[in-house]
């Protein structure tokens, strides 16, 4: 599909490879190795690279965040929990960005947004010393107007709005419910835009559901993994990412013209 261009600002893609090690995990040893995927998605077109270290290491382990901050020419953005390992391991392996997500042992992937409000006293603790080592903070946020008030209280430099409810009311083929989850990522997108937060999105997104997202004018970065990694089992890594990015760049370039300030 050609690319065409557009006004609104450029829409990065990060992606996330953690599915690339739940694989190489089902059988142990070393392959399919998460760090060549990241290096063949940069060269497909993505702007950074997304992984998420959980507590139970269930796929992205601590070498792959040595060896992704190593050997691929990116920016990292690290996924973690707020624990006191996770906040060590951040420190040394010095990320473009922290995502503070909320992780629960039980859940299959991340389930809901930070509840930004409810852990304000206890957000600083983690939220400063990576400040102080020149690590930009991300709140993963469901896109609710309180918690984006809330981010911007706590001085994040990111909110990464959840896409998941959208996402599965497509899914589920309930119109009317993925308009009002779309209109609530635009008004959340736009609140997060007027408090000075760069905005972000993820969670769930696919082909299917990219667009209406990427046309939000004021996201300026979107990170995929599940699809991108389960696609490529039938297009290869390489065409799943540019097929992607021009959907993204499509987006964009349709919506340029209709965007809100
Ligand atoms: N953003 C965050 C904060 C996430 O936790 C995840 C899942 O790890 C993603 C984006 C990517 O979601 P998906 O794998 O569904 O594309």
């Amino acid at each position: 599909m050609a690319s065409m261009t557009s006004d609104l600002p450029y829409l990065r893609l990060g992606v996330n490879i953690d599915h690339v090690a739940t694989i190489r995990n089902a059988r142990g040893g070393d392959h399919p190795d998460p760090v060549r995927a990241a290096q063949l998605a940069v060269e497909a077109g993505a702007d950074g690279i997304t992984a998420h270290l959980r507590e139970d290491r269930r796929h992205i382990s601590d070498q792959d965040i040595e060896r992704l901050k190593a050997e691929v020419e990116r920016p990292l953005n690290l996924e973690m929990a707020m624990t006191q390992e996770m906040l060590g391991i951040a420190l040394k392996a010095q990320p473009n960005a922290c995502c503070l997500v909320p992780e629960k042992r039980e859940e299959l992937t991340t389930e809901g947004g930070l509840d930004v409000a409810k852990s304000s006293n206890r957000l600083p603790k983690f939220s400063e010393p990576l400040r102080d080592a020149g690590i930009r903070i991300s709140l993963f946020i469901d896109p609710d107007s309180k918690q984006i008030e809330a981010a911007a209280a706590a001085r994040a430099d990111i909110v990464e709005l959840h896409t998941g409810a959208y996402c599965e009311a497509v899914i589920d083929g309930e119109d009317l419910r993925a308009r009002g989850e779309l209109e609530k990522l635009s008004r959340a997108a736009r609140q997060a835009g007027e408090l000075g937060l760069e905005v972000h999105a993820g969670h769930g997104l696919t082909f299917d559901t990219v667009r209406p997202v990427a046309a939000l004018s004021q996201v300026v970065e979107l990170n995929i993994g599940h699809f991108l990694v389960g696609e490529a089992i039938f297009g290869g890594l390489h065409s799943t990412i540019c097929r992607m990015r021009a959907l993204m760049d499509n987006a964009r370039a349709s919506a340029s013209g209709s965007a809100s300030a």
